[in-house]
């Protein structure tokens, strides 16, 4: 996902802060640990395909998520919708639908690489085109984060972020997110190849705001 610059992380303003020892995710709002600042994240549901399918369309999104797949029919997007909004998901993986407080969805974030023992996992997420630059991003990693560091007992969140990713290396810097290293030529795409940029947060740090 992303690197590093000078802004601070902004987690307590944005309303999306650590939880108070004994009190409420939210003081004063809702009550959800799902809910925080202009957002809330929800399991995804099967009318989101089309969501999906317009999401997948946007290969610079895909490009610095991962790669430029083939192209995936509609029929094939609305069954992997479906599974996602029906299965049991196993250990602590999960996939949340980004959705603002008028109910439009923005985008989708999901944790993978969730290694309970050592207590370390990874999130992917992606934001729809129309809805860059509002701050959703941070607000749905925050929310994240928390709850895997304060109910999940996780201990550290890794992220990989290719060397070109601007907005996403900015994203995990803001957040707090260290940069631990960088691995060489580790992507092929637009002919050439790039470098993978290694970020990590533990709980304390997200505990004492990055
Ligand atoms: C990365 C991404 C998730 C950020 O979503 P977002 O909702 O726009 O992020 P936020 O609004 O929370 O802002 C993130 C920060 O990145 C900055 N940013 C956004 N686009 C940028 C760009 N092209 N170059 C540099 N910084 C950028 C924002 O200004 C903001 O920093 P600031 O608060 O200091 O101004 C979104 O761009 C996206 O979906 N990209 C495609 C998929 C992807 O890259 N996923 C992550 C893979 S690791």
């Amino acid at each position: 996902m992303t690197e590093n610059e000078a802004s601070q992380p902004t987690n307590i303003a944005d309303g999306v802060g650590p939880t108070t020892p004994g009190g409420s995710p939210d003081p004063g709002g809702s009550s959800s640990v799902w809910e925080g600042g202009t957002i809330r994240l929800r399991a995804v549901a099967v009318d989101d395909w089309p969501a999906f399918e317009a999401w997948e369309r946007d290969d610079e999104s895909n490009r610095r998520s991962y790669m430029i797949p083939f192209p995936r029919s509609a029929e094939a997007t609305r069954k992997w919708v479906e599974d996602a909004a029906t299965r049991e998901y196993g250990g602590d993986l999960f996939r949340w639908v980004i959705e603002r407080h008028d109910g439009v969805p923005v985008g989708t974030i999901n944790t993978h690489t969730c290694d309970a023992r050592n207590g370390t996992f990874s999130v992917g997420l992606a934001i729809g085109q129309g809805h860059r630059g509002h701050g959703y991003a941070g607000q749905a990693i925050r929310l994240v984060l928390r709850f895997y560091f304060e109910e999940l007992r996780y201990q550290k969140v890794n992220a990989h972020v290719y060397g070109f990713n601007d907005a996403s290396r900015r994203l995990h810097e803001r957040l707090g997110f260290q940069l631990e290293g960088r691995i060489r030529r580790m992507i092929y795409s637009m002919g050439t190849y790039h470098d993978t940029l290694v970020f990590g947060l533990t709980a304390e740090e997200f505990a004492s705001g990055g």
